[in-house]
């Protein structure tokens, strides 16, 4: 595999990219996919965001070798693993089952100290119609903030929390039942507003609905009023790309630099994926 087969296309004018001319089953092969591909993988992922690749019928041998390439695997503590596999999280919707994981708009992992950098999401069974990823950058909405928003979030942390949705009392595990577990696991910490990528260095609005609960120092109600102007501004701006699978598609998001969320608008199909997210490296604030 050479790196002049790669095409990298993207997918929206702040979001994505689709790649092409890759067998991603070569990365268990002897020598994996070898260091120049990797490295133009990881710039082009760093760079766009996410990554969508098609018709990659790997194994979970193969997506774990894959994952290897770029960190090592950063094992969900609350999602069910796929059997044999610890290291591969199981994204499952049952046909009779009402509720989706991944269903609001959110950043994987940024209840943890040193979240996790990605996750690799490889769609094993779709429903026929429906079931789309809509991702978003986070870079480009701190880009079009006002100067007065930005100097006003330049120095502020949020608290991050993952026991309001997987904790024991939480509905949306309740929901989820028992694709979802180990609620003692729950924890939380903060970060800064606005973070530097670890890769790019360019500014990214590190703030999400799903697991910030406020604004460190500041009141209920202060803390939810600019949260909510952000998050306004962060999913109404056209930041975004809405991704369409079939089965063997493979989405590569960056935590740092991207929200996403799943679509829940196929009642009575299943749909199944199988995620393996890699380890962050610790962030550091922009100011
Ligand atoms: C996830 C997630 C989205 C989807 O796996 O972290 O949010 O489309 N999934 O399944
Ligand atoms: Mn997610």
């Amino acid at each position: 595999m050479t790196t002049q087969q790669l095409t990298i296309e993207p997918a929206s004018e702040h979001v994505g990219a689709f790649v092409s001319g890759i067998d991603l089953a070569q990365a268990a092969a002897p020598g994996g996919l070898g260091p120049e591909t990797t490295a133009v993988i990881k710039d082009a992922w760093a760079k766009h965001g996410v990554l969508f690749f098609r018709e990659q019928p790997i194994t979970p041998e193969q997506h774990m070798a894959f994952a290897e390439h770029f960190a090592a695997i950063d094992i969900n503590k609350f999602f069910a693993a796929v059997d044999g596999f610890p290291g591969i999280a199981q994204v499952l919707k049952e046909k009779d089952q009402e509720h989706n994981i991944g269903g609001g708009w959110h950043t994987d992992h940024t209840y943890d100290a040193v979240p996790a950098r990605g996750s690799i999401l490889l769609a094993r069974e779709t429903p026929a119609t429906g079931g789309d990823t809509h991702f978003l950058s986070v870079g480009a909405a701190y880009d079009a903030l006002t100067e007065d928003l930005k100097a006003t979030i330049a120095t502020l942390e949020a608290h991050h929390s993952s026991e309001h949705v997987f904790g024991a009392k939480a509905e949306h595990a309740k929901e989820i039942g028992d694709r979802f577990g180990n609620a003692d696991a729950v924890g939380g910490t903060t970060h800064p507003l606005v973070i530097k990528h670890p890769e790019t260095g360019r500014k990214m609005l590190y703030v999400n609905a799903a697991f910030v609960t406020g604004i460190v120092g500041w009141s209920d109600d202060e803390s939810t009023d600019l949260l909510n102007q952000l998050y306004r501004h962060i999913v109404n701006g056209g930041f975004d790309y809405r991704f369409e699978w079939e089965v063997g598609s493979i989405a590569m998001w960056d935590n740092c630099a991207t929200w996403h969320m799943a679509y829940n608008d196929y009642p009575g199909q299943r749909r199944l994926m199988h995620r393996i997210t890699v380890e962050g490296v610790a962030l550091d604030a922009a100011a």
